[in-house]
């Protein structure tokens, strides 16, 4: 039986708890996308975490649209990081990098580019923009040509990820963006060799993850999925059979660790979770299984003990506990998160929520 505080190997990182800090876009790289010393207090501050999954970061203008977000496409940006990354490190932690494209979910007006999704169907909702809420536009469907340059686009972002000290990378497959625009046949209406069959929907999958597994090594890659749940517009008539042939993938694939954002109730958005996939995807893949939403200390330790689950990641408690692991580990109190400061900018409530030993001494 395993518990929260043994140690795991997940592909070539070792971690000494099993405690993960999920990946959170916390929008304070500026309009050049570009990290700097508070990203580095702020990550350092939380690097007792079993591993540090970094914020989305854009592998290309083209696919970041998110205003403040970092990427990983350019040297200063690999500069930037460096700092971060060698502030977790020197304080005894792991980051990988978590590599974004967000597809048709980046809107013109951060990216001065068109967007590209797998077909031309504009998402419902509204894009975050630096002029504030606008409708997103409809992307044009990539073209092959488009396709290969992507992927190319994906190994040279995480090359430029090891490059920036990171520890590893995990290919954003979530949440409605670029990977999950292909994958889930809710927004994937293609008809050529990338769409239609669940064979053709893993295909961009497949190539991004073999790319970036042969600059790097598979031992340093991982994908994080949603799922069970409708997001940003996209979803599946049939997860678990989906799911089921994505282990097999991820299985010939040898990659060695995936996370799954599989809600068990509604969301913050309100979609309703159908089933959960974690199940069916243990049955076929024998890599290590990061589970996440809505855990709490219990609910964290019983998965991990029973074997469903390697490790749980942790989103919104790490944004306001940056000593969270101890806090665990001594049934200490938590503080409350302000989820008016998730994007705001700037030091307050980033750098600026207290330790158990800050509130002693304070
Ligand atoms: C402020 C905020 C930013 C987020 N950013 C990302 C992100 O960059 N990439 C991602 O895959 N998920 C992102 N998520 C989802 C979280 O990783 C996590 O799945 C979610 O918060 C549920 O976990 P929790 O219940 O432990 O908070 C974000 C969530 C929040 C609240």
């Amino acid at each position: 039986m395993s518990g929260l505080f043994d140690s795991l190997s997940l592909g070539s990182l070792e971690l000494p708890n099993r405690i993960v800090m999920a990946p959170l876009t916390r929008a304070r790289a500026g309009r050049e996308a570009l990290p700097n010393e508070l990203m580095a207090a702020y990550y350092a501050q939380r690097a007792s975490a079993g591993l540090i999954i970094s914020e989305a970061t854009g592998i290309s203008r083209e696919g970041l649209g998110w205003p403040g977000a970092p990427g990983l496409w350019n040297e200063a940006q690999v500069e930037g990081w460096r700092s971060v990354t060698g502030a977790v490190q020197r304080n005894g932690g792991r980051i990988v990098a978590q590599l974004w494209h967000m597809g048709r979910l980046v809107h013109p007006a951060v990216s001065g580019m068109e967007p590209v999704s797998s077909s031309a169907v504009t998402a419902p909702d509204y894009a975050h923009t630096y002029e504030g809420k606008r409708p997103y536009v409809e992307p044009r469907a990539a073209t092959a040509h488009d396709i290969d340059r992507i992927v190319g686009d994906y190994s040279k972002a995480a090359r430029n990820a090891i490059l920036a000290g990171f520890d590893g990378v995990q290919v954003h497959g979530a949440n409605g963006y670029l990977v999950d625009q292909f994958l889930r046949d809710g927004a994937n209406f293609r008809t050529d060799n990338f769409g239609g069959s669940i064979e053709s929907r893993l295909r961009f999958m497949t190539m991004v993850l073999e790319a970036v597994g042969a600059e790097i090594g598979m031992d340093k890659v991982a994908i994080r999925y949603s799922p069970n749940v409708y997001v940003q517009g996209v979803e599946d008539g049939d997860p678990a059979t989906l799911f089921a042939a994505v282990a097999k993938r991820l299985e010939e694939l040898k990659v060695p660790w995936i996370e799954l954002r599989e809600p068990r109730q509604a969301t913050a958005s309100g979609a309703i979770p159908t089933a959960p996939v974690s199940p069916a995807m243990r049955r076929f893949y024998s890599g290590k299984i990061v589970i996440n939403s809505d855990y709490d200390w219990s609910d964290a330790r019983r998965r991990v003990a029973d074997g469903t689950a390697d490790a749980v990641s942790i989103g919104r408690l790490f944004i306001s506990n940056p000593d969270l692991v101890r806090r665990i580990a001594l049934g200490g109190p938590l503080n409350e998160g302000d989820a008016s400061t998730f994007y705001s900018g700037g030091a307050n409530g980033y750098t600026d929520y207290p330790t158990l030993d800050d509130a002693r001494a304070a």
